[in-house]
């Protein structure tokens, strides 16, 4: 056994970089690494980093310049980046940032070990290859420690859609779905060390379709419903979904799996179909509204989320209110709204560009509407009754959080109840950012 290491990992972006990294936390565990929450104090580490946009780019050198006096103080200490920059930017990292050791792109983190011991010896090591192994299979563990009660699960990756804004297929690559048996084996393992609620992930993870253990193709409704009679398993939810996707067999999965939470984010990115049409969508917003209403048939009560994109090159006031007319017909949960990057590489990049400050202020107006409606809906919940997945310990004395099933956070105070409970809970006010209730007897 090696001497005991310690590895710091910070992660920026999307759940799929935070179930990475715990992958990647796993497979240094076999080289004798143990995580540390300061890196000050670690003999690796490891940025996990998003390209999605610019600003999320940007933020790795940053981190990298910030990290320098760490490394003046041992030189021993070795530093690498993995993730979508890695993919994206690969040696260009190292000749901007000479204090960068490794350089891992998401396909290759089971080659982390080996590319760690490299790097110990001296070297200067890349790899953003997308090698044909599946890195999954051999990321595959021992039996590990208890966990939480909620977790990850990747089970497809990368994207064959192209919308002209964006780097995903560049950096994550193809589509490629895992073997619908490893993901319930995976299941089973989290289940039996504590976890109640499972996430699956996928860039386009409604488009998932793997190969089942009777050698048939597997669709995600089908993988699904699977899950849905793993015992001491309670919740099961995914993300993220392309309204393409949304196949009947998923919506009426929806109104027949009790597990299945009701909440679904559905990107819609704009609800002008000229700027759809230009996106490289191929939906429009008529179509999308009317998925919307399948999917409220099949379960009224569902919360819908999406993400939105202003200022996408060519985008005139008229485009941008046909988004705000979108937004208004829906009624979002939740929705995220970002103001357009421009990607190298992409092809909406040599588009004739929006002005930053019209950006700017549609994304105001955007996000004003949103938040009404996310307040609305937040308000409307006073008075309901809701299942609460606790989690962990509030701010104040004797508090517990959890989740509800739309995934709204909810805290109850002078509760004692273990991590992992699920209970029924009466909302009784509607905070900016979270739900109060009281528990109600089971
Ligand atoms: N600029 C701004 N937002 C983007 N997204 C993806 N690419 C870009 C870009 N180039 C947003 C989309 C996507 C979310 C994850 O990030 O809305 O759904
Ligand atoms: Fe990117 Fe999603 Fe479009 Fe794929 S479907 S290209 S991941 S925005």
């Amino acid at each position: 056994m090696a001497q005991q290491k310690k590895l710091y990992i910070k992660t920026y972006g999307c759940q799929m970089n935070v179930y990475d990294s715990e992958r990647m936390a796993e497979a240094m565990g076999g080289s004798g690494y143990v995580q540390t929450d300061t890196p000050e104090d670690a003999d690796m580490i490891l940025l996990n980093t998003c390209h999605i946009r610019e600003k999320a780019a940007e933020k790795v050198y940053s981190e990298l310049g910030r990290l320098r006096p760490l490394k003046e103080e041992n030189p021993e200490l070795k530093i690498g980046v993995a993730g979508c920059v890695a993919q994206a930017e690969g040696e260009e990292i190292m000749r901007r940032q000479p204090l960068v050791d490794l350089v891992v792109g998401p396909q290759s983190y089971h080659r982390l070990p080996g590319m760690e011991s490299r790097a110990r010896n001296g070297s200067k090591v890349l790899d953003t290859d997308f090698p044909a192994d599946d890195k999954f299979d051999a990321l595959k563990q021992r039996p590990r420690a208890q966990r939480g009660p909620t977790a990850f699960l990747t089970v497809q990756e990368g994207c064959d859609k192209f919308c002209a804004f964006c780097v995903v297929p560049y950096t994550r690559g193809a589509e490629v779905s895992r073997p619908a048996g490893r993901i319930l084996e995976e299941a089973r393992d989290l289940v039996s060390r504590g976890v109640r609620e499972i996430t699956l992930l996928g860039q386009n993870v409604n488009a998932y379709h793997g190969e089942g253990p009777d050698g048939s193709d597997w669709s995600l409704a089908r993988l699904i419903r699977a899950l849905d009679g793993i015992d001491g398993l309670a919740r099961i939810r995914f993300t993220t979904s392309h309204p393409n996707d949304m196949t009947d067999d998923l919506i009426a999965a929806h109104a027949e799996c009790e597990k299945l939470m009701p909440y679904l984010h559905l990107p819609v990115q704009s609800g002008s179909d000229r700027i759809l049409k230009r996106m490289n969508r191929s939906h429009t917003a008529e179509s999308y509204l009317r998925l919307i209403d399948r999917i409220r048939a099949a379960r009224p009560d569902i919360l819908m989320s999406g993400d939105f994109i202003v200022g996408f090159p060519e985008e005139t006031e008229e485009d941008f209110r046909a988004t705000l007319d979108l937004v208004e017909a829906v009624e979002y949960g939740y929705a995220f709204s970002f103001k357009y990057s421009t990607r190298p590489g992409t092809p909406a990049a040599e588009r004739p560009q929006v002005p930053e400050d019209i950006k700017s202020e549609r994304l105001q107006r955007l996000q004003a509407l949103i938040s009404r409606q996310q307040n609305e809906v937040q308000r409307a919940m006073v008075g309901k009754r809701v299942n609460v997945l606790f989690e962990k310990p509030g701010r104040e004395a004797g508090q517990m959080v959890g989740k509800s099933e739309y995934l709204h956070a909810v805290h109850v105070g002078g509760a004692q109840l273990e991590r992992g409970t699920i209970a029924p809970v009466r909302i009784v006010d509607a905070l900016p950012n979270s739900l109060a209730g009281e528990l109600l007897p089971a």
